[in-house]
């Protein structure tokens, strides 16, 4: 996903966009640039490849001078990754430059339209439209062209803004797409997110859909989409730079993981009082909870899989009907919604496009939305009816794991929760649900230190070129999670199977080269998971177990084996995840992958 950063203040301004391109290179990109404006001048370099590369061709941003620009790392979406391509765009006479995160889906026919005005295009991205716009409209008064430009725009355009002629002053625009502004001193910002201003301001303020923003070194000022000033929340942000940075792990990925134990308390124990669960902050009221007679739980990726656990889990404790569905397949799909429907959206970023059209969709069905997020402020926590924020703090990693895990610690409590509003638990199962809740952070902390040996196990099968998880019920859910984190970052295939579903066709592909792993943390289906194992290996498979702490049972079908905690079975697809991260990670690291940034991954999907 591109990021995007602007600084206006009294320093040289191209060492400080620099140092904020390198703290969002996480979120995945394939080339950069800069501009500042000086002397009634832009000055402007782009590199494809890395924020190095351009680094490298501006002395670390010392040859601009400057003390107002923007910045870019750029995700491709129209055109190929090259200097050319890369941003800052400028205008047709240099007047304006502009850096854009998002898609301009009417960018072909504004083409046509300057082209036929005698503009001539040097790029063959979207985004360059808006620079030629911006001239086009400018005469004088830059939030006015700004303005006019904006109304043009169809889709999803995150701006940041440069005039020649405007020294000091910047503006920003947003619409579907994160954008933080940073209050200094004598010195502001705007970026797509909080890391990369976090080293030199902790005050910020989250943009909404349809604001703009100007920005001198003396003052920020927000206005609405008809251009009136509108006051802002300004928010304090807790994290620090460490946190945001590797703590001395190798991979980000594994810092995370080793996180787990944290940032699974912060979401649950603030939420517990007293022993009583307290989610007054989702908005959502006993009665209202009394009306909703389905609920669907939506999201991508790993976030769908946190779905599927919560399926199983608000089910089986509300009694009422709950979907799993995938936001890329709920958009476009012509389901049964009403006001009696309540949609729990599930994102780490917040951003992820096809969930926020997914929710869009179902909201204007009525249905009610509760978000799960992990990122303050995200278009998706700000679109959404009330919010269950995750408190994993920054993840890097484009692998989620903290963000994984935290969300279905969101899952459990608000299950546990509402079956209680909903009176369907009595009180000695209520709190022993709770107190199954409490337990989860050592529990996550057990999943790791029982694990150790899992680099080994990595040491044995990091050649395996096809691998199977099979479980049933919410190991099956597991397993899925297993699967896409192996696929992702070590680029092996792998395949997520509901066990029982094997004899039905897959098990024609077992075979002596086929590494199966198999979950079996569902105390009442060990026996039937004994079954598949049997199966695949009278086929020649060898078996990875992954069953609970002191099941010796395992041993007896299982070629090697991890273990889980043991828990609430309703909470057992949390601590049995951790072995499957760490089976991953260490077998991306056997395999010299790179971990943190898988190839043709980002860390938000902002674009369908
Ligand atoms: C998970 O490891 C992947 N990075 C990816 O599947 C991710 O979960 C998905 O893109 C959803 O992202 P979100 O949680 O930010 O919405």
């Amino acid at each position: 996903m591109c990021g995007i950063v602007g600084f206006t203040g009294t320093a040289q301004a191209a060492p400080i966009l620099l140092d904020g391109l390198r703290r969002l290179e996480y979120r995945g990109y394939d080339s950069a640039g800069v501009a500042v404006a000086d002397a009634g001048r832009i000055e402007m370099v782009k590199a494809s490849g890395s924020v190095a590369n351009l680094a490298g061709k501006t002395s670390d941003g010392a040859a601009l001078s400057g003390t107002c620009g923007i910045a870019h790392t750029r995700w491709a979406t129209h055109g190929a990754p090259t200097d050319t391509n890369a941003h800052p765009h400028l205008s047709e006479h240099g007047l304006f430059a502009v850096v854009h995160n998002g898609i301009i889906e009417n960018f072909a026919a504004l083409r046509a339209e300057l082209e036929a005005g005698g503009i001539a295009f040097r790029s063959e991205t979207d985004t360059e439209v808006v620079a030629h716009l911006l001239e086009k409209y400018y005469d004088g008064d830059f939030k006015r062209a700004v303005m006019r430009t904006a109304a043009r725009l169809e889709g999803s355009y995150v701006l940041g803004v440069l005039c020649a002629r405007e020294p000091g002053r910047l503006f920003c625009v947003k619409e579907a797409g994160p954008l933080i502004l940073g209050l200094g001193v004598g010195e502001n910002y705007f970026a797509s997110d909080v890391t990369a201003l976090v080293a030199r301001t902790k005050n910020v303020v989250y943009m909404d859909d349809g604001e703009l923003a100007e920005l001198t070194p003396e003052r920020v000022t927000v206005y609405d989409r008809t251009g009136r000033e509108i006051a802002k929340d300004v928010s304090h942000v807790v994290w620090n730079v460490e946190a945001a940075e590797k703590g001395g792990y190798e991979h980000f990925m594994l810092k995370e993981i080793m996180e787990q134990p944290r940032a699974v308390k912060s979401t649950i124990e603030p939420r517990i009082r007293g022993g009583e669960i307290d989610l007054g902050e989702t908005g959502l009221t006993a009665g209202e909870l009394g009306d909703i007679d389905k609920i669907i739980i939506t999201g991508c990726g790993s976030a769908y899989h946190a779905a599927v656990v919560g399926k199983y889990v608000i089910e089986s404790l509300c009694r009422i009907p709950v979907e799993a569905e995938l936001a890329s397949e709920l958009r476009y799909r012509d389901a049964i919604i009403d006001g009696r429907t309540l949609l729990i959206a599930v994102s780490q970023s917040g951003e992820t496009a096809d969930t926020i059209a997914a929710m869009r969709e179902c909201m204007a069905r009525g249905a009610k939305c509760l978000a799960i997020v992990n990122v303050v402020g995200s278009t998706i926590a700000r679109l959404a009816g009330g919010v269950l924020y995750t408190r994993a703090g920054p993840e890097i990693a484009v692998a989620t794991t903290k963000g994984y895990t935290t969300q279905l610690a969101a899952l459990y409590l608000f299950a546990v929760w509402c079956a209680e509003k909903l009176g369907r638990l009595d009180e000695a199962r209520y709190s022993e649900l709770v107190s199954g809740l409490r337990a989860l952070p050592s529990l996550a902390q057990r999943a790791i230190d029982l694990n150790l040996h899992v680099r080994y196990l990595a040491e044995r099968w990091h050649g395996q070129e096809n691998l199977f998880f099979i479980g049933r019920n919410m190991d099956y859910a597991a397993a899925m999670e297993g699967s896409l984190k192996l696929k992702e970052i070590s680029y092996i295939h792998s395949e997520a199977y509901a066990a029982g579903e094997l004899k039905h066709g897959t098990i024609a592909l077992i075979d002596e080269k086929r590494l199966v792993v198999a979950l079996c943390c569902q105390e009442r289906l060990f026996d039937k998971m004994v079954s598949n194992i049997q199966e695949v290996k009278a086929r020649g498979a060898k078996v990875l177990g992954l069953a609970i702490e002191g099941d010796r049972r395992i041993f007896a079908e299982a070629d090697d084996v991890l273990y889980s905690p043991g828990c609430e079975q309703l909470f057992a697809a949390l601590p049995e995840i951790i072995p499957l991260q760490l089976f991953a990670y260490y077998v991306a690291r056997e395999n010299g992958c790179a971990i943190d940034k898988p190839r043709n991954l980002a860390k938000s999907v902002t674009v369908e």
